[in-house]
């Protein structure tokens, strides 16, 4: 795949563990800001990703004691300042595309484990998984205000869908800190660890997932972020029609195995846990 899908290595690493790609952004002297080379490196992991086997879950992360301090300003801002539109606009999209919107659509479940720095543009990929841990001891920030700009790509948004709207204001407009543990209290994250835990808890809620179905997993994902914008009427259509395509393309028949698993054999209860696949 790392052939035909463009390389990586340079700027992040990828390691396979049980069925969990652990991604990493590796440029922990440069606090794992956001550059060119992270950008199309990501790309052409998430290619690679969609199709490998080995991951059934994609965990993001960043190397030292960052997860990532948002956009380079020198190597993505500065240095785009002068070039052709397009270059920069192609730059751009291929951004946008990793961080969200092609992450908020990826078939493969997807967590943030963010373990320290998480700054302005870092907020795209963090809401753009599909949950989030965070050690207690991680700093966030929307920075932007700070340096003369405003959380623009799609960070506002991203702020917006995940956090009060007091709580987004405040902090877009103040450019103020908060640390981990305030980030599960407005459920920006879905829960903080102790650092020392950060990781095993990432792995156990990881492994949770690759306990699931896959095909109905990434219909169910699919499923919240389209109804989200939906009116009830539609979202009532759309979701009748969405489980008829579950049911109909399942390779693993899912819901008649888990029927028969817990009706006939008695041998599982849905209530408490995964059907045996
Ligand atoms: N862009 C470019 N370089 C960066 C970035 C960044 N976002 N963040 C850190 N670096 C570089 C620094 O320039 C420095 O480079 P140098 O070693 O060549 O001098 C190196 O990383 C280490 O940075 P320090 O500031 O020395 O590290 P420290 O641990 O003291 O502070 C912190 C870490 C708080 C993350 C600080 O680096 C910082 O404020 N970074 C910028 C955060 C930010 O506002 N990001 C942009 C958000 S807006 C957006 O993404 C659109």
């Amino acid at each position: 795949a790392e052939q035909t899908m463009g390389k990586w290595g340079e700027y992040v690493t990828v390691e396979f563990d049980e069925g969990i790609a652990w991604v990493t952004l590796n440029r922990p002297k440069q606090r794992n800001a956001i550059n060119p080379g992270i950008v199309w490196e990501m790309n052409a992991i998430m290619d690679a990703l969609e199709e490998d086997e080995r991951c059934k879950v994609m965990v993001v992360t960043g190397a030292g004691e960052s997860f990532s301090a948002g956009m380079d300003l020198k190597e993505y801002f500065r240095a785009t300042d002068k070039v052709p539109p397009i270059q920069r606009e192609r730059l751009f999209r291929a951004n946008a595309a990793w961080q969200w919107r092609r992450m908020m659509y990826y078939p493969k479940p997807t967590i943030s484990m963010v373990n320290g720095w998480c700054f302005g543009g870092a907020f795209q990929f963090l809401v753009g998984c599909d949950l989030a841990i965070a050690s207690e001891e991680a700093i966030f920030g929307l920075s932007e205000i700070n340096w003369g700009i405003i959380p623009a790509g799609i960070v506002t948004k991203s702020v917006l869908e995940t956090m009060s709207f007091r709580d987004a204001m405040y902090y877009i407009m103040t450019g103020e800190t908060f640390n981990g543990r305030q980030a599960a209290e407005m459920k920006l994250v879905n829960k903080a660890v102790a650092p020392e835990d950060l990781k095993e808890e990432t792995r156990k809620l990881a492994m949770t997932l690759t306990g699931k179905n896959p095909f109905v997993l990434r219909q169910a994902k699919t499923a919240c972020r389209f109804t989200r914008d939906m009116s009830w009427e539609q979202a009532g259509e759309y979701l009748m029609a969405k489980s008829d395509q579950t049911e109909l393309r399942d390779p693993e028949n899912g819901r008649n195995v888990g029927m028969s698993q817990f009706l006939d054999e008695k041998s599982f209860r849905p209530g408490l846990g995964a059907y045996r696949r």
